[in-house]
């Protein structure tokens, strides 16, 4: 994550919180805990916390063999991915333990068994058709009346990057009528919830 989409992901979570009283901050997808250190400090500030769902064993695009793969996350006793220890390091140098509530496992299954309103919701998890659509179907509902949807890597146009995030989330959440795009950085899109 560039750093102006983490200032602006930093920006619209105070600006969440501001708009819907006493509502928690959710992530999808926090890898090593770089995202996760703007919006743990954002949920600081505002006196919330943030629940950053990760299974920690990597996107497909992450695995093996492909172009995201980084060596020095996998565990050698299981030869799987495993970032928890990384997140784990991340949030407790950014002295964010009191604020950041790390929920791991599968996030369609999360999101199946939970029933708190979310008064900000970021999607950066799987990037594939299918987990992007079970992301948006899983946990937007979840977002509070004035509360404010996230989404990562949102390219619109194919030559910038791959289409899941942009057709599977961002564009149905248009067209749900549901959500109003408020700003745009980079690949960051903000929309706020009617
Ligand atoms: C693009 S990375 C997140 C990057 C992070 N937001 C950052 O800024 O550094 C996507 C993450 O989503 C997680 N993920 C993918 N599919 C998932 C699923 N179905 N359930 C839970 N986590 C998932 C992966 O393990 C990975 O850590």
């Amino acid at each position: 994550m560039p750093a102006d989409e983490g200032d602006a992901l930093w920006d619209a979570a105070v600006t969440a919180t501001a708009a819907v009283a006493d509502a928690p901050l959710l992530e999808v997808g926090s890898y090593c805990g770089r995202s996760t250190v703007w919006l743990g400090d954002a949920a600081e500030r505002s006196h919330r916390v943030l629940f950053a769902v990760d299974h920690h064993r990597g996107s497909e695009e992450n695995q093996s063999g492909w172009e995201h793969h980084d060596t020095d996350v996998v565990d050698a006793r299981t030869g799987k991915m495993d970032t928890l220890p990384h997140f784990r390091s991340a949030i407790h140098d950014a002295d964010l333990e009191s604020s950041v509530i790390a929920v791991v496992g599968r996030s369609p299954l999360v999101a199946a068994n939970w029933t708190t309103p979310l008064a900000f919701l970021f999607i950066d998890g799987g990037h594939g058709r299918e987990p992007a659509r079970e992301d948006y179907l899983g946990w937007t509902p979840h977002v509070a009346p004035g509360g404010t949807l996230a989404i990562h890597d949102v390219f619109p146009d194919p030559a910038d990057g791959g289409r899941p995030p942009y057709e599977e989330i961002y564009l149905p959440a248009i067209e749900s009528g549901a959500f109003e795009e408020t700003s745009a950085t980079g690949s960051l899109r903000i929309l706020r919830r009617r």
